[in-house]
């Protein structure tokens, strides 16, 4: 006998708890980065408790984590719901993790309550959504969707060190009880839930956010190239300073480009010298550029204002400059047919919700170009995501898991 499914709402919050303190930073964040130690850990306590639960665990080639529970019918493609369990090196409990988890969640309430789904439903962890120790991000899903190739990528270090295929295989090794099968199957569609990662719902007191649609991402590589020299002997004019060039070119773009355009985002992250000294001109120096838009058009006009920026700051300190794409992710559109089943649920639940654009990028963005897709957003204290202080109250994890209950009972 079935009985209508409830959320466990004490266990949700046990088990957002229990992944937190993987990896566990001293400020209340984590560190789990994708494919290290604490990573690995994480996947296996999912798998153990999977197991435990009766569900099938297996691992793609590029070790995305999914978890089965079959439906009536196995011939059916199953619905995926999901997200990461990495994080960025100083993250937040809930960016990827609560997504995972209330898809868990989702999973166990259902055997609770004995009900049989028409077709499988499946929880995944995406490999190495943040991009933070390897680039790109969205490794994971850009394979499962086809979008790139693990060869491409093996090669990669790590920006502490190990090669990408290494620490892949270390991996996929770390959990024998998963059978291994090809990158990249069937599904009848995707749903991820997400903290929002800004301040909208919180700001309108809005429970859940319905994503229409995520915008572009570019990430750019810029390298200033000087001559390394005497900080004290060297005067202005036999200077090639890279990082003047650096300087001027960080400057101006931030005063121009996003005043000029409310929706536009333009984030220099990481900057490094060569040699790094205190008393050296620097030879070289390397920069990332993140530029995001809605509109695919407009980002790609701001890629070439931050290439033709860079030129002319070279020119100004006598550098030589290198700009080179990282990332290109164009903008998605979400489908409508998803996007209302979240409102239908919203609406079956009494939560009230909002239609939004992510500015995040997120694994539904690659898994949308092969299945109907839309994103589910719970509201984060003052918007702070990224960041060891994100935070997320009970009540709205809860009512997050609730609508991604209800729609796989819909989609399922
Ligand atoms: C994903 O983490 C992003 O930077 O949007
Ligand atoms: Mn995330
Ligand atoms: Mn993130
Ligand atoms: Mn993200």
């Amino acid at each position: 006998m079935s009985r209508k499914p409830e959320v466990n709402a004490a266990r949700l919050l046990a088990s957002v708890a229990d992944f937190a303190a993987i990896g566990a930073t001293p400020a209340g964040g984590v560190n789990r980065q994708a494919l290290g130690i604490e990573d690995r850990a994480a996947r296996r306590l999912l798998a153990e408790r999977a197991l435990a639960r009766g569900f099938t665990v297996f691992q793609d080639d590029i070790a995305n984590l999914f978890i089965r529970r079959e439906g009536r019918d196995a011939s059916l493609p199953p619905l995926l719901i999901g997200s990461h369990l990495d994080s960025q090196p100083t993250g937040g409990r809930f960016d990827g993790a609560l997504g995972t988890l209330s898809a868990f969640e989702v999973l166990e309430a259902l055997s609770d309550a004995g009900i049989e789904t028409d077709r499988a439903v499946e929880v995944v962890a995406f490999t190495n959504e943040e991009g933070s120790r390897y680039s790109p991000g969205c490794m994971g899903s850009m394979a499962f969707a086809g979008v790139g190739t693990l060869a491409d990528w093996e090669p990669i270090h790590a920006t502490d060190g190990p090669q990408l295929a290494d620490e892949l295989a270390a991996t996929l090794a770390a959990l024998p009880e998963a059978a291994l099968r090809p990158t990249g199957h069937a599904i009848s569609a995707f749903v991820e839930l997400h903290i929002e990662q800004g301040p909208i719902l919180e700001q309108e007191d809005v429970p859940i956010g319905v994503v229409t649609a995520v915008q572009g991402t570019k990430w750019l590589e810029v390298v200033f190239s000087g001559v390394a020299a005497h900080a004290g002997t060297t005067p202005l004019e036999f200077r090639k300073d890279p990082m003047g060039a650096a300087a001027a070119a960080i400057a101006s773009l931030q005063s121009a480009v996003m005043p000029a355009d409310p929706e536009a985002r333009l984030t220099v992250g990481r900057i490094t010298a060569e040699p790094g000294s205190i008393n050296v001109i620097p030879g070289s120096v390397t920069f990332t550029v993140d530029i995001r838009h809605p509109d695919a058009a407009i980002l790609a006009a701001m890629d070439q204002h931050v290439r033709k920026e860079c030129e002319a700051a070279g020119a100004r300190w006598d550098c030589d400059v290198s700009v080179s794409q990282r990332v290109n992710m164009a903008p998605g559109r979400f489908s409508p047919t998803i996007t209302g089943a979240i409102e239908e649920a919203c609406k079956a639940l009494g939560l009230k919700s909002r239609q939004m654009v992510s500015g995040a990028f997120h694994d539904a963005l690659f898994v949308n170009r092969i299945a109907p897709t839309a994103m589910i957003f719970v509201p984060c204290r003052h918007g702070i995501s990224h960041n060891e202080a994100e935070f997320v109250t009970d009540t709205h994890m809860i009512s997050g898991a609730r609508v991604l209950l209800n729609v796989v009972e819909a989609l399922g």
